[in-house]
């Protein structure tokens, strides 16, 4: 779980970004301490699970859901969650959303990361069903990039900036990770269009070269 130190050193590091940074917990995360560290955001709720709702950051809400469970590595869609969710949706059906979470809701098929997937993630698919102005579940965790169909709407799960998770497929493969190269994902809004998923590798790479 992070130290103090940690959080301290992220704050730092996160604060050279220029733009407006939105964190969401996982499950390396002690609760208290993400909110003593990143609490002075506007955003983030004083007390209880850090559900978030920013919608001040352009014309897509973003909703932070907390889907951790502390001490854990699963996360678990619980009631709580379900019924903020539900009240966030039902606040602005009609605004393009996106959603944010750690844990993926959904079996992946590599058998020791999905040991620590969401749980009961059909109660969230069930929620989006209902809401077709969400674009986009964007989940972490699984530091590896999948796109997958999820109750009526997209889910992707981000790539690793540091090691990447195996792709095994076995049923009982063993566990590991590789260095793979780093990439992130930029998720751009186009008014009255949709929003678009850009897979971006991070490092220096040869161009710009002539466009033929
Ligand atoms: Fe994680």
């Amino acid at each position: 779980m992070g130290t103090e130190a940690e959080y301290n050193l992220a704050a730092e590091m996160l604060a050279l970004i220029p733009q407006p940074v939105l964190v969401i917990p996982g499950n390396h995360d002690e609760r208290e301490r993400f909110r003593a560290c990143f609490g002075h955001s506007s955003y983030m709720p004083n007390s209880g699970p850090l559900h978030f709702a920013a919608g001040d950051q352009g014309a897509v809400l973003i909703l932070g859901l907390d889907i951790t469970v502390p001490g854990a590595h699963h996360g678990d869609m619980d009631d709580a969650a379900c019924l903020w969710l539900e009240q966030r949706l039902a606040e602005e059906p009609d605004r393009p959303t996106l959603i944010m979470m750690h844990q993926p809701p959904f079996d992946s098929g590599i058998p020791y990361i999905d040991a620590y997937c969401c749980r009961q993630g059909e109660r969230l698919a069930a929620i989006v069903s209902r809401y077709p102005a969400v674009e986009r579940i964007l989940c972490g965790h699984i530091h590896r990039f999948m796109q997958l169909r999820f109750g009526a709407t997209m889910l992707v799960t981000a790539p690793s900036t540091t090691t990447a998770i195996a792709l095994r497929l076995r049923e009982g493969a063993e566990p590991a990770s590789f260095v793979e190269p780093p990439a992130m994902l930029l998720h751009h809004w186009r008014p009255q269009l949709c929003l678009i998923t850009h897979l971006v590798p991070i490092g220096s790479f040869q161009g710009p070269l002539p466009f033929a």
